[in-house]
C-alpha cells in the first residue's frame, strides 16, 4: 500500500554534501532531491502522500495553488463547503499541467446527501474545478443536512436543519458515480469506527480513503490500524494540529509545530517542526494535506516529504496528547467520533 518511488536516503544527501562546496546548504540539496512519495489505493491508483489543502483564506486560494503547483505539489485537496474549487480549477488551467498529472480529492457536502442529490452535486463541483472528474470524491461528514440550494440550511433560531438521508444511501449514490466515471474513486471523511462499520456491511463498495484529523498529537493508532487493516487509506488533515487558527481547544499547549520532542528530532535532518509532523504521517503510510497561503511555507512543506529513521518514528510515537482539535457534533447536531481518541 505504501511505496517510495523517488529514494532519497538521508545517508545518499549526507555523501553528496561532502562532496560539494560548503557554500552549498544540506537543505538545498535536499530541495534538488525531493521524495515524491506516493501510497496505492484500494482502487490501484496512486495517491501522492503530500497534497495540497485549500480549506480557509478562499481569495488566496488561486495564488496559493498556483504557487503549489509550480513547486510541485501534484495533489490538491478541496471541498465544495470550503468555496475554493473555483480557484483550485482557475489555477491548475493556467499552470497548463495536463490534468492526468495531477490527483484532485474535492468532497460531498451535507446538504447534498439525498441519493437524488449526490450525482447534481458532484457535476457542480466539477464544473467549478473545470475538470471531467476527480481522483478521489469524499463523504466530508456522516451527518445529513435538510437538502436545501444553501450549504448551510438554518431554521429561524439560527440552528443548523438536520436531514433524514441515511449516510448508506449517500454512500450509494456515491458508488454509482464511480460507474460514470466521474469519479476514479470514493472515501469518507470523520467517520467514527461504527459508522465505517455499518458502510462495510451494509454497502459494496470498500471506501478508497478516509480523511481524518490525524497529527502527532491525536495519533489514534488503533483506528488507523484497523482503517488500513479494511483496506482504506489513511489521509490526515491538519497535520499541523492547533496551527489552524480556528481551532480554539488546547491553546495553553502551545502550538504542536513547536513540540520540543518534534524540533529536536527534526534539527537532525536539517528540518523544522512543520516538515518533520509531515514526515511522521508519511512513515506511517499516510496522505498528509498542508494548507498554506503562504509562498516560503508552501514550499518548505513539500519538503516534509523525507524519511525518518525507524527511531525517530517511535520517538514522536511517543508525543501523542489524545487532543481533538475538530469536533463540529454541537453545531452539525450528529456526535461525531464517538468511538475514538480525543472525544471529549
Ligand atoms: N475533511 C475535513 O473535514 C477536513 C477538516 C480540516 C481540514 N481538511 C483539509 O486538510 C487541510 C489542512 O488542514 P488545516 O487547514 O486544518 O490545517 P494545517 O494545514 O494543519 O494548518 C494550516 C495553518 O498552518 C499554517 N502553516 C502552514 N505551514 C506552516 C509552516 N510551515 N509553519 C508555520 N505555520 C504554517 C497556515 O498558515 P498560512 O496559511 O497563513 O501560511 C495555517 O494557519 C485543509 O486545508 C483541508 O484541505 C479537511
Amino acid at each position: 500500500m505504501f511505496s517510495r518511488t523517488v529514494k532519497s536516503a538521508n545517508s545518499r544527501l549526507s555523501q553528496l554534501s561532502s562532496q560539494l562546496s560548503p557554500q552549498v546548504k544540506l537543505s538545498q540539496i535536499r530541495t534538488m532531491a525531493t521524495q515524491h512519495t506516493h501510497c496505492k489505493l484500494n482502487t490501484g491508483a496512486q495517491i501522492p502522500a503530500i497534497g495540497f489543502g485549500t480549506w480557509q483564506d478562499a481569495d488566496a486560494q488561486e495564488a496559493a495553488v498556483t504557487e503549489a503547483l509550480k513547486a510541485g505539489y501534484i495533489h490538491i485537496d478541496t471541498a465544495r463547503i470550503y468555496g475554493t474549487e473555483p480557484a483550485v480549477g482557475r489555477a491548475i488551467k493556467k499552470s497548463g499541467i495536463p490534468r492526468e498529472k495531477l490527483f484532485i480529492t474535492t468532497k460531498l457536502w451535507n446538504n447534498s446527501h439525498h441519493p437524488d442529490d449526490v450525482m447534481p452535486a458532484l457535476e457542480a463541483s466539477l464544473k467549478d474545478l473545470d475538470t471531467p472528474y476527480v481522483d478521489l470524491y469524499l463523504m466530508h461528514w456522516p451527518s445529513p443536512f435538510a437538502r436545501s440550494d444553501t450549504l448551510m440550511p438554518k431554521d429561524s433560531n439560527g440552528k443548523i436543519q438536520p436531514g433524514e438521508a441515511d449516510y448508506v444511501d449517500t454512500w450509494k449514490a456515491m458508488e454509482a458515480t464511480l460507474k460514470s466515471g466521474k469519479t476514479k474513486a470514493i472515501g469518507i471523511s470523520n467517520f467514527s469506527k461504527a459508522e465505517v462499520e455499518r458502510l462495510l456491511n451494509e454497502t459494496s463498495v470498500v471506501p478508497a480513503a478516509h480523511q481524518l484529523e490525524l497529527h502527532p498529537w491525536l495519533q489514534q493508532h488503533d483506528f488507523v490500524e484497523w482503517n488500513k487493516s479494511k483496506d482504506i487509506h489513511v489521509t490526515q488533515y491538519s497535520p499541523f494540529g492547533n496551527q489552524n487558527e480556528i481551532y480554539s481547544s488546547g491553546q495553553h499547549l502551545g502550538k504542536l509545530i513547536d513540540d520540543e520532542t518534534l524540533v529536536e528530532v527534526g534539527k537532525k535532518y536539517g528540518k523544522n517542526g512543520a516538515q518533520t509532523a509531515l514526515a511522521w504521517g508519511i512513515a506511517h503510510g499516510h496522505s498528509v494535506l498542508p494548507k498554506s497561503k503562504t509562498p516560503s511555507r508552501i514550499r518548505e512543506n513539500l519538503e516534509g516529504d523525507f524519511t525518518l529513521s525507524e527511531e525517530d518514528v517511535k520517538k514522536l510515537d511517543g508525543i501523542d496528547k489524545k487532543m481533538r482539535f475538530n469536533d463540529p457534533s454541537r453545531s452539525f447536531g450528529w456526535e461525531f467520533y464517538k468511538d475514538l481518541e480525543g472525544k471529549k
